[in-house]
């Protein structure tokens, strides 16, 4: 596991992973400067109802044709129906064909974009368990979002700025890891993975326009499903602040989200599935953190302050959500509870096969947490739990594959959204041409 020591790793086995946020302030200062030419480059927003209206007009391969079960007339017609019937197969190939999802967030939805934009190597264990080799994801597995996307019958979503073994065709993630809400804070905050956004649509419809083709066609646009995770590096950020101070700091937040939402609404979005943030205080980097006694520690033994920043956040949240349907037309937008989803899966661990809620898989120095905020996962596999034991925490911070399966499913339950809907209810109804 030495072989983190090599390359980028060396840089971040000694600031350890799970700082990657302080890794990107670092690399924020020249990057910053390129992003500030990019940034403001002309692309003006197209109004969601020319992408609409014009968006109606695209069906230039005819399925509808394909829907009426013609009697062919023998010979001539021959090659026609064999093209036809080769065009239905290659339509209803898998029911992920056509569905859309752009992501936006940090390293809980992170499907490799910081490892590939930063130049980090992110090594083994990572990986381990499901893809049996590093992708650039922090965690052993898949994150939630690759569950989201198989529950849609789609491949995993590809990293924006990813340049190899990239395909858009089923829609792109912008989530950074380390990245927050609030803009100048990180290279990577929301208001830039939305301008990331923005530039890719408008290449998109630029190609399309001069005939060429474009991995995402203009109707897919208003069709797509928009889904965020963001926010737990902005309340990482003020969890140094006296308490009241703390949540004095959540509403700017909460107003980046919402700006964010609008612009993306600005640019023909118009199905949200926006995620609440986590319970950070049973996480173990929070738990192995110093404390004077624990008076602060609820009954599963999570601190209760941090747990009710996050509560406070997620209300908020859900509360500008609220305000955002009364203004947003012709929308729909999902809040859904991460906290009671992350916080369940503590309390009612032994419900879904977890012995220790509260200790990190990845980790150093043992019981109770296993978390050394000097070591990083990569470093040495001492105290790395044996591969199938069921983890929470892969590296203190973040989930493990079977965790992050756990939470999806409840995810996709809409049990715990605000309305109660169903992801899957949002993906457009097939065409029924076969
Ligand atoms: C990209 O993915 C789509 C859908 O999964 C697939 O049909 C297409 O062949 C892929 N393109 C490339 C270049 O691999
Ligand atoms: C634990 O599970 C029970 C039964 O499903 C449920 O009522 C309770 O709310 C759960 N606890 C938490 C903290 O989610």
């Amino acid at each position: 596991m030495a072989s983190a020591a090599s390359g980028g790793g060396g840089s971040l086995k000694r600031m350890g992973p799970l700082r990657v946020q302080y890794y990107i302030v670092m690399g924020a200062v020249a990057a910053a400067v390129v992003l500030a030419t990019l940034r403001y480059m002309p692309g003006p927003a197209v109004p969601a109802t020319t992408a609409r209206t014009s968006g109606g007009g695209v069906v230039r391969s005819a399925p509808a044709a394909a829907a009426v079960p013609v009697p062919v007339p023998a010979v001539e017609v021959e090659t026609g129906e064999d093209e036809q019937a080769q065009r239905r197969r290659r339509r209803r190939k898998k029911k992920g064909d056509g569905v859309v999802l752009f992501n936006f967030g940090d390293s809980n939805s992170d499907t490799g974009g910081v490892a590939a934009v930063m130049g980090i190597r992110i090594a083994p264990p990572e990986g381990r368990a499901y893809f049996h080799h590093p992708t650039g994801r922090l965690s052993d597995g898949r994150v939630i979002l690759d569950f989201i996307c198989e529950s849609l019958g789609m491949p995993h979503l590809s990293p924006f700025m990813k340049p190899l073994g990239s395909n858009f065709s089923n829609g792109v993630n912008f989530a950074i890891a380390g990245s927050t809400a609030m803009p100048g804070v990180t290279t990577f905050s929301l208001d830039v993975q939305v301008d990331q956004f923005v530039f890719f649509k408008e290449r998109c419809l630029d190609s399309i326009e001069r005939g060429e083709s474009a991995p995402i066609v203009e109707k897919a646009f208003p069709d797509a499903i928009y889904t965020m995770d963001i926010g737990h590096n902005d309340i990482n950020g003020v969890l140094h602040l006296p308490y009241h101070t703390m949540l004095e700091n959540l509403p700017p937040v909460i107003a980046e989200i919402k700006k964010a939402i609008e612009r993306l609404h600005e640019n023909g979005a118009r199905k949200f599935w926006i995620h609440g943030t986590g319970a950070l205080g049973c996480m173990p980097q929070k738990l192995s953190m110093p404390r004077d006694d624990d008076s602060d520690l609820d009954e599963h033994g999570c601190i209760a302050s941090i747990n009710n920043v996050c509560k406070k956040f997620n209300s908020l949240l859900s509360e500008a959500l609220d305000e955002l349907r009364l203004t947003l037309k012709s929308s729909t937008i999902v809040f859904v509870d991460m906290f009671a989803i992350k916080y369940d899966l503590v309390a009612n661990h032994t419900k879904y096969g977890i012995e220790k809620p509260l200790m990190t898989c990845c980790g150093h120095g043992g019981p109770p947490y296993n978390y050394d905020p000097k070591e990083s996962c990569m470093t040495s596999d001492k105290y790395l739990c044996k591969l199938g034991e069921k983890f929470i925490s892969w590296d203190g911070v973040h989930f493990t594959d079977a965790a992050n399966g756990i939470v999806a499913s409840k995810v996709l339950s809409g049990e715990y959204n605000i309305p109660r809907v169903k992801l899957a209810s949002l993906v457009p109804v097939p065409k029924s041409d076969d």
